[in-house]
């Protein structure tokens, strides 16, 4: 109608992203980062060389390897002055709403390198948050218990530096965390450090192309990933299981799900229709932790009843909903001795790489603000009336 502003969508229009970090195939259920296969990665890497990958476009060299993995523990360490922070939150606070809270405030204590357009900033930021990330998460699980801070051991690897600042305290002077706990952590970090433009990547780059500091732009992230559709959903999964407390309730709770009165969490992707190549190497690392600590949890045989029937049911056939990462990986996490409170932290803790990698890989090329496109629905054009003569 004339006077309504019509513009071109091929300027507003927002084009698929162009990213080279990480490939998907949902028919074949096919996950690639930098090339390199998920469970190859899973087997034979561990979580900072994929971290490096992500970040550089390549597996490590040794000498690499080395430098990098120095850099990041010797970064691990967090401003003393942020204890305040996570202060003024309540005990019961979700660690989520820590980690929301802390890592968007992180700009206003690192000021050295958050010049965007330098690219040595950029990196400098990129290994301060994959860094800071177990640290934080660490810190929101023992402010929530009121138990003290642990720092990170420069002896300690990635996972195991997380573990031991999730459960040592002051006066444990030789506490070591069980190796099959650290393999079991740093695979389950690797599992989720990136995965295309999900909706919480997506956030990162859409508040990226703004020109935000990129810690800003990884709260965007976290914040996007707490809902129980997306990250949330490993928590959801274990709430879930308890509500169905026994294999016998798992048949009418299953009618439920067809009557659209509960959803089935931990099943269905927006891209993978056939299966999530995450789950295999989830299950085969709870087969593991589970076996290594003589844990025999009734939730691991109910969530393999409800696979079983889910993967029989015409209804979730039709529907292609298959098991996805958030499935299985809360039962590791309740095995490890993390708390349920904590398993969408430790989702956030390992994106952070896939967020930052896709935030700089955008900064490092030519970029337009993000615009997401609409299909206008509501009223058209029509004469203002005065309050006295409203019905
Ligand atoms: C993650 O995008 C990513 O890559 C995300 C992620 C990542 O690494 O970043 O992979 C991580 O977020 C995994 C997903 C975790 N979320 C959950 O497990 C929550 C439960 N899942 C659903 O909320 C759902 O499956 C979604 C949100 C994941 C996908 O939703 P879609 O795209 O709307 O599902 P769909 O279009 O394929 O649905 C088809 C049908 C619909 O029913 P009908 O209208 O055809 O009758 O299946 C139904 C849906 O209602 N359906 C489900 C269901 N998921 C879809 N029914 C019951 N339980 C479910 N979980």
């Amino acid at each position: 109608k004339a006077g309504l502003w019509t513009y071109d969508p091929g300027f507003m229009a927002t084009a698929p992203v162009e990213s080279k970090i990480t490939y998907i195939d949902g028919d074949k259920g096919e996950l690639l980062h930098r090339g390199y296969a998920i469970d190859d990665l899973a087997d034979n890497a561990d979580y900072l060389e994929v971290c490096y990958a992500l970040l550089y476009g390549d597996l490590p060299n040794a000498e690499e390897k080395d430098k990098f993995y120095a850099r990041i523990t010797s970064h691990m360490a967090v401003h003393d002055q942020l204890r305040k922070f996570f202060e003024g939150f309540r005990r019961d606070a979700h660690p989520m709403a820590i980690m929301l809270g802390v890592v968007g405030a992180l700009s206003a204590f690192y000021h050295n390198h958050l010049d965007i357009s330098d690219p040595q900033h950029r990196d400098d930021t990129c290994v301060d948050l994959i860094a800071k990330a177990p640290t934080l998460a660490a810190m929101s699980y023992k402010y929530s218990i009121g138990e003290p801070f642990m720092y990170p051991r420069k002896d300690f690897s990635y996972a195991e530096n997380f573990l031991y600042m999730m459960f040592a305290t002051p006066g444990d002077k030789d506490y070591k965390p069980d190796p099959v706990l650290v393999k079991a952590m740093d695979k389950i970090f690797t599992l989720h450090a990136d995965h295309e433009q999900n909706a919480s990547t997506s956030s990162v780059r859409l508040v990226g192309s703004t020109g935000a500091n990129p810690y800003a732009c990884i709260a965007a992230g976290i914040a996007a990933l707490w809902g129980p559709s997306h990250g949330g959903a490993n928590e959801a999964v274990l709430t879930m299981l308890d509500e169905i407390g026994s294999i016998e309730n798992v048949a009418p709770f299953m009618e439920k799900v067809k009557t659209k009165e509960a959803k089935l969490m931990g099943f269905g992707h927006r891209v993978y229709k056939n299966f999530d190549p995450r789950v295999k190497v989830m299950k085969e690392t709870c087969d593991e932790v589970l076996g290594a600590l003589g844990v025999n949890d009734p939730k691991l045989a109910l969530a393999m009843e409800l696979e079983k029937i889910a993967l029989n049911d015409p209804y979730f056939i039709e529907r292609k909903l298959y098991p996805n990462v958030d499935f299985y990986s809360g039962i590791i996490l309740k095995a490890i001795g993390i708390p349920t409170s904590m398993f969408t932290v430790i989702f956030a803790l390992a994106r952070t790489a896939g967020w930052i990698a896709h935030w700089t890989e955008m900064h490092s090329e030519a970029f337009k603000i993000g615009r997401p496109r609409q299909r206008y629905t509501g009223e058209t054009h029509r004469a203002f009336v005065k309050v006295e003569d409203r019905k």
